[in-house]
């Protein structure tokens, strides 16, 4: 068989320690090693995105966007790659287009490369502008297909997505399963099927959650995956991703042999091992997300939605109820048109059906995200709603529901957000932190002035800032 070797995205500075552990690794925990994994040879590094821009800000008081130029100042021969929520950004709503530009464009002038990019209902509509704004500033831009089961999704439905990604312009593909859903075999059929109808590169992006991992992605190699993520060792399975090493161990002598040279992985393993050590030793990282959680196969919910669901009944001395929010959660995401379950659906799915269970009447109280959802708010969903379900939550309102592109109806707002924080801008890319997480980002502002005032009294302006912290 010909040579084809399988390439290799690196996740522990994004996603492994956003999932084991509450994105609490600091720039000044990453950086000692950066050197090292740059010569590594890795497809790319997942380091920025996601949930790590609101963990800088809020628990970390630092600059997401100086962490983003520090990773470009010592990744010289690595590309650097992000995860990017669709319309949402790295935020909970809807943006503008202009704002959404503008993230783009920043993002690529500070140092990455590649963006992922997805939507939690894949409707592409909602990918439009950042994919067009990534090539507008010569990136790579990724359209993930959030993976989930249901009626729904079909092989069929799979391939006819991922030919409309590919006519988008994208540059290639990933099927991102969050949840740990994919096992072996269907990711098999699943690569199979994409590879004969699209001629972009396929990625598998996949968690541990439920101890498949790295047997659908053996199985996804097999059938012409031509990247997979992974994790260092000491931050790999359980909720995190398939460890690095053991993948390259798996592949090799194979066509598939990644080349990667397992004695710098080996030091760099050494090092996020005392890290694994310390966060173990201050319960930062908690043995149980290292496990297998057979539940998101027998319930297919995200490990994260569990654990949410069970602290939401857990303050209502409610935990007797799990079973009936387990039954409940596959109906309300089929009355909500069998959405993923994925940031934001995967919290609006399982928040309505923890309120369900506890009023004793569905929908006596429907969220505001749920409204919102059946309004066509966060776009189009696979499946119609339920007709009922819309009758009661929303009433006359259902006159107000949008089938257009949600961000169609949103007015550029970039001014407007500069106008409101200007007192507090130092760089261009204040004004974006400040779109996304306006309450953190002026906390974090004015952490930074008060620092830069301690630094050099002389300048501190007392009365229009520098606030002691
Ligand atoms: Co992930």
């Amino acid at each position: 068989m010909e040579k084809k070797p399988l390439k290799i995205t690196e996740t522990v500075l994004r996603d492994a320690h956003q999932s084991l552990m509450a994105t609490r690794l600091t720039t000044e925990q990453m950086l000692p090693v950066i050197d090292k994994m740059d010569k590594v040879g890795y497809h790319a590094v997942e380091c920025w995105g996601g949930a790590t821009f609101d963990a800088s800000l809020r628990f970390l008081k630092e600059d997401p966007w100086e962490r983003l130029r520090k990773f470009r100042d010592g990744f010289k021969n690595t590309k650097l790659q992000m995860l990017f929520r669709g319309q949402n950004i790295l935020g909970y709503r809807h943006y503008a287009d202009d704002v959404v530009e503008y993230f783009v464009q920043k993002s690529i002038a500070n140092g990455i490369d590649i963006i992922r990019i997805f939507d939690c209902l894949n409707d592409l509509r909602n990918l439009e502008t950042a994919v067009k704004a990534c090539r507008k500033e010569k990136g790579h831009s990724q359209i993930a297909l959030s993976y989930t089961l249901g009626e729904a999704y079909t092989k069929e439905y799979w391939m006819e997505t991922a030919k409309r990604i590919e006519d988008m312009g994208a540059d290639s593909i990933c099927i991102k399963d969050m949840a740990g859903l994919l096992i072996p075999y269907e990711a098999q059929a699943l690569v199979g099927a994409l590879k004969e109808n699209v001629g972009i590169p396929i990625e598998l992006h996949t968690h541990y959650t439920s101890g498949v991992a790295s047997m659908s992605c053996m199985k996804a190699v097999e059938a012409g995956c031509d990247i997979i993520d992974t994790a260092i060792s000491p931050l790999a399975l359980g909720t995190s991703q398939p460890a690095t090493e053991v993948m390259v161990e798996t592949f090799k002598g194979t066509p598939y042999d990644t080349g990667l040279n397992q004695d710098i992985l080996a030091e760099i393993s050494a090092y996020f091992g005392k890290i694994r050590e310390e966060s173990l030793a201050s319960g930062l990282l908690n043995p149980k997300v290292l496990g297998v959680n057979i539940n998101t196969l027998r319930y297919q919910v995200p490990g994260g939605m569990l654990s949410n669901m069970i602290s939401q009944l857990k303050e209502q001395n409610a935990e007797d109820k799990y079973e009936d929010v387990l039954k409940e959660i596959p109906r309300v995401r089929k009355d909500l048109g069998e959405p993923p379950l994925v940031t934001p659906s995967s919290q609006i799915v399982g928040t309505q059906a923890v309120l369900n269970v506890l009023m004793g009447e569905r929908y006596k109280v429907a969220t505001k995200e749920t409204k919102s959802i059946l309004l066509g708010e966060y776009g189009q969903t696979v499946k119609p709603f339920n007709p009922e379900v819309v009758d009661k939550v929303l009433g006359a309102e259902k006159e107000k529901a949008i089938t257009c592109r949600p961000a169609d109806l949103i007015e550029p707002e970039l001014n407007k957000i500069e106008k409101e924080m200007s007192r507090w801008k130092q760089q261009d890319e204040d004004v974006l932190s400040y779109a996304l997480f306006p309450q953190q980002a002026i906390d974090f502002f004015k952490f930074r002035e008060a620092q830069q005032t301690k630094v050099d009294p002389d300048k501190a302006d007392y009365e229009n800032g520098a606030y002691p912290v």
